[in-house]
């Protein structure tokens, strides 16, 4: 088991990384004084999952679960409103605890409620996906997405306790587990050389195969072990410095101006989030070996881990200026400016402004773009 911590003064807290722990939360709750009574906040198969064997630690507490349908369209203010209303019908009050149990989408909107019902009550990340436990429930960014865009209304509010067990990986889709991976990779790239080459030397591991038998299970949680630890250290480090996101949290942003673009290009179907950072990283890698920052074969490195572990790195059937301007930049990037994390090498990322849209717009062409 880890821990790690995040440093926010007063608002601090852990992140525990381990297997099989769900049912032990109960007695870390009792223990710190948390709440007297539990609200758990899910969705209908991450309950039918993982519901009972968290709840089975919680006996001593009066607890409730609520429960919402599966996917990024439940991340909204209406179900945020069913939510207050069930809160309040149930008299929760400032010493209630929320208890998010899920992926990011009930990271981000448990957390929001917690944020906001009566001005703030304690709440816990229990994250279940990969991508929620290296990323989305560290950090405290809560939110909702608004019809015209996501994450567009929300609140900064740290959770008390994040809480993640490795086994929740095992019942993963691949593709959900490579979404995750794409984040994985962009830490070793900003932040550490040493752990993107543990990522090169043990990437036969990261798949869905590795859970499927008792022989390579073991050997697997060892390595998601590290992953899911050391990609948490680096997010809390980051987080540590720069909460509200006003200067170095920017490097998280790495592969995602582009990987962005694409998303919404494609209108959040044909890639997936990790899908389209995984070609937005190799994108900017290229960008920035284009400003002769960085050596080709360092970015023939990304590209090649990233496809070992079976993501994206080419663009075909997108146009080029339809990439710019859902970049939002278009006019900017016409007067020769645009501002992105760029990587000197392996885990040492720098933020560069004034990238002329000629480079971008050369390197998503050698990526297939027309
Ligand atoms: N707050 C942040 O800093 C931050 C950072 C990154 C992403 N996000 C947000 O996170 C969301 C994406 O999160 P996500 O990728 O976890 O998607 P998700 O929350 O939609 O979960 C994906 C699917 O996996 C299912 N699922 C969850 N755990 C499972 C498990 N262990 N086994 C099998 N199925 C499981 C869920 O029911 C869901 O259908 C987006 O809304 C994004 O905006 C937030």
């Amino acid at each position: 088991m880890a821990k790690i911590k995040v440093e926010l003064k007063e608002r601090s807290y852990e992140i525990v990384v381990g297997t099989d722990i769900l049912s032990n939360l109960g007695k870390i709750i009792k223990e710190a004084g948390w709440g007297s009574e539990i609200f758990i906040i899910t969705d209908q198969l991450v309950n039918e999952l993982f519901g009972d064997k968290l709840r089975q630690g919680l006996i001593s507490f009066s607890c409730q679960t609520l429960e919402i349908p599966r996917g990024e369209r439940q991340k909204n203010l209406k179900i945020a409103a069913k939510l207050y209303d069930e809160l309040v019908d149930h008299a929760a009050h400032r010493d209630s605890l929320i208890l998010a149990l899920g992926g990011g989408v009930i990271g981000d909107l448990a957390g929001f409620v917690a944020a906001t019902y009566m001005r703030g009550i304690n709440y816990i990340q229990v994250p279940t996906t990969l991508l929620a436990q290296v990323d989305a429930a560290i950090g405290g960014k809560t939110g909702v997405n608004h019809p015209n865009g996501k994450n567009l209304i929300g609140a900064f509010y740290q959770p008390k306790l994040v809480y993640s067990d490795l086994q929740c990986l095992s019942s993963l889709p691949a593709r959900e587990l490579r979404t995750g991976l794409a984040e994985v990779v962009k830490y070793g790239i900003i932040e550490d050389a040493d752990f993107f080459q543990f990522l090169e030397t043990n990437a036969h591991h990261l798949n869905t195969k590795a859970f499927e038998s008792p022989d390579t299970l073991r050997a697997a949680l060892k390595v998601w072990q590290t992953i899911v630890a050391e990609s948490a250290k680096i997010k809390a480090t980051v987080v540590s410095h720069d909460e509200m996101e006003t200067g170095r949290r920017m490097i998280l942003n790495f592969g995602h101006t582009i990987g962005h673009a694409l998303e919404s290009l494609t209108h959040y179907k044909a890639y997936n989030h990790g899908e389209a950072v995984a070609i937005g990283m190799v994108a900017t890698a290229k960008i920035a070996q284009e400003i002769n920052l960085l050596a080709a074969p360092v970015v023939e490195r990304i590209r090649s881990l990233l496809t070992r572990l079976e993501l994206p790195v080419k663009l075909e059937g997108i146009n080029i200026d339809k990439v710019i301007s859902a970049m939002g930049i278009d006019k900017k990037v016409k007067g020769g400016k645009l501002r992105l994390a760029l990587p000197e090498a392996i885990g040492n990322i720098r933020i560069v402004d004034d990238i002329p849209a000629k480079t971008i717009s050369r390197v998503l062409q050698e990526m297939g773009c027309q």
